[in-house]
């Protein structure tokens, strides 16, 4: 079985926080451990199953290129932001009824919904439970209800506009902000939040946090057109499959001369293998792609530019390496 995105991959990037990065893993499988053998089963196949840390990877490096950094306070923090991921995604898979994940099973075809869902529960109490009691500001637990908040409601508002093909680049933007990047954008503003840095410098992080959210989504929903199966670890035309409507799609719905039969197949909710496969066609015929390249590098470039000043040596240059990587990522 080939793992897809691991932690191997993103720790040479983030090789600055390599020590803390080790400790997660570890933090992690404590934290999934439960007196419900089945639940500590599960949670040792989700950890397991590999995945960028890049949440706790960017909340690390955010406290990190603070001076107050203590790894004891932060590590908590950031065992929980990847908890919630992973707690979203257990969910998200079994509303999706998806099969494969990172290039393994998921926990919904594993074993049933009814204990993904309740899984996905435990691992989000746990979340929880390792931020208790720890010290944190009340900012801290204010901005995780605000993040969860927003994955559900980002979620609900992705349903009502599934299987529809009158989308725009502004209501894509708000959709996947509300999935991707302003859970990044959080995690950035958490560290620098945790690491004592000024409210100047939270906002810069949280902006930076905001742009590559963007331009990850962006990449994201480009491979699921120009990727396949055996890189991205999910079956390529998922979005399509699933009447998710993406940036490059948005675009040749707007400009390649098959306009018709593409919003024919993507407002289709009983089409088939074929219809995809003819919508990918379609898609990576226009400008979709070329266009969903070019707003995903203008995110990559204001993440550059708002990077806090005060964020410098080391961290700064990961910082930029974690742009540089989102660009580039093909899986
Ligand atoms: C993956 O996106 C899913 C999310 C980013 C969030 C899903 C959120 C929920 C199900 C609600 C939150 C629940 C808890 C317990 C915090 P995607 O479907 O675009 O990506 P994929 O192709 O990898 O599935
Ligand atoms: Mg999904």
């Amino acid at each position: 079985m080939q793992i897809m995105g691991t932690f191997q991959e993103a720790k040479d990037i983030f090789h600055w926080i390599a020590p803390e990065l080790e400790h997660l893993e570890k933090t992690l499988c404590e934290a999934l451990a439960s007196p419900a053998p089945l639940i500590s089963e599960i949670g040792t196949h989700l950890v397991r199953s590999g995945g960028k840390r890049l949440r706790p990877a960017l909340y690390l490096l955010a406290a990190k290129s603070c001076e107050g950094f203590d790894a004891k306070k932060a590590m908590p923090l950031a065992a929980a932001v990847e908890l919630i991921h992973m707690a979203s995604l257990v969910h998200d898979d079994v509303i999706d009824h998806a099969q494969t994940r990172r290039g393994a099973a998921t926990a919904n075809a594993k074993w049933g919904n009814q204990v993904a869902v309740l899984t996905g529960d435990y691992i989000f109490a746990q979340a929880f439970s390792m931020v208790s009691r720890k010290g944190y500001t009340e900012e801290v637990g204010e901005r995780l209800a605000a993040l969860v908040q927003g994955l559900c409601a980002g979620e609900i508002l992705q349903d009502s506009a599934l299987y529809t093909a009158a989308h725009d680049l502004e209501e894509y933007e708000q959709r996947i902000a509300m999935k991707t990047a302003d859970f990044l954008s959080i995690c950035c503003e958490l560290g620098g939040m945790v690491g004592g840095a000024s409210p100047e410098t939270c906002a810069g992080l949280k902006a930076y946090g905001k742009a590559i959210g963007m331009a990850f989504q962006i990449t994201d929903d480009l491979l699921d057109v120009t990727g396949d199966e055996g890189r991205i670890g999910k079956p390529a035309g998922n979005d399509i499959r699933q009447g998710v409507v993406t940036l490059p799609v948005i675009r040749a719905l707007e400009t390649s001369p098959d306009r018709d039969e593409l919003r024919g197949i993507v407002t289709n909710r009983e089409m088939t293998d074929e219809m995809v496969a003819r919508a990918i066609e379609i898609v990576r015929a226009s400008d979709g792609v070329a266009a969903a390249r070019v707003r995903a590098d203008e995110y990559l470039e204001e993440a550059r530019r708002v990077l806090p000043e005060t964020v410098g040596g080391e961290a700064r240059e990961a910082f930029l390496e974690a742009a540089a990587y989102i660009g580039q990522r093909d899986f």
